[in-house]
């Protein structure tokens, strides 16, 4: 046990993320997909999952329609909410990545200063910003849900990239660029990055 704040004791755990990382054979880490509603994120993301989970990883996915059905029922689209789903979603991936998993997340996560937050939450190298780096232009044109069509029409308000603000990466550890390429062959590029960083391999 160590530092007291606020009457919280915070209780060191005997299980360390050291034993977890020898059990799992892998360096958990959250790999962050970051990109505009329709980028591909969702698909990038299960394609990702399955690619490892056979390779026996041990991965855990968490996305953001998803989420928003559960966890943050309570959070619409103003930037404050946005901020706390983020805040949110960054606590819960650091409890998944000091369980020893690798983390995947797709979510628009559209502030620069909230992905700088949950980078901040947990270790060097543990933190794999992924830019799904795919034009407005073909998002609204792909339209998967309809909602750039409704968002046009006024009836979304505060939708990222028409009416809220999408802010890009700059310095993203992969940038991931969708357009002529399968969700399969975006999940590699990723797969390998991992590999190639010594993620896959503890
Ligand atoms: S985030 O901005 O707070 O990171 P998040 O990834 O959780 O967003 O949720 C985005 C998903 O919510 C989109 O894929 C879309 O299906 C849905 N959605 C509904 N309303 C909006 C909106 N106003 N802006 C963006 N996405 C919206």
């Amino acid at each position: 046990m160590s530092e007291v704040d606020n009457n919280l004791t915070w209780h060191a755990h005997h299980v360390t993320k050291h034993a977890r990382k020898k059990f799992h054979k892998q360096y958990p880490a959250i790999i962050w997909l970051t990109g505009l509603s329709g980028s591909g994120k969702s698909s990038i993301a299960n394609a990702l999952d399955v690619l490892l989970f056979e390779a026996n990883h041990n991965t855990f996915l968490l996305d953001g329609d998803n989420v928003r059905q559960g966890l943050n029922k309570d959070l619409g689209f103003s930037d404050a909410d946005r901020v706390e789903n983020i805040r949110r979603i960054g606590e819960v991936s650091k409890l998944f990545c000091d369980s020893g998993a690798l983390v995947i997340t797709a979510f628009i996560s559209p502030f620069i200063e909230d992905r700088a937050l949950v980078r901040a939450l947990v270790e060097k190298d543990e933190f794999v910003e992924v830019f799904v780096d795919t034009s407005l232009e073909v998002c609204e044109n792909r339209d998967p849900k309809g909602l750039y069509k409704k968002a046009r029409s006024g009836e979304i308000p505060n939708f990222s990239g028409i009416s809220s603000p999408y802010e890009a990466p700059k310095n993203a550890e992969i940038v991931v660029k969708t357009e002529n390429k399968t969700e399969q062959e975006c999940a590699q590029e990723i797969v390998d990055y991992l590999r190639k960083e010594g993620y896959l391999d503890a």
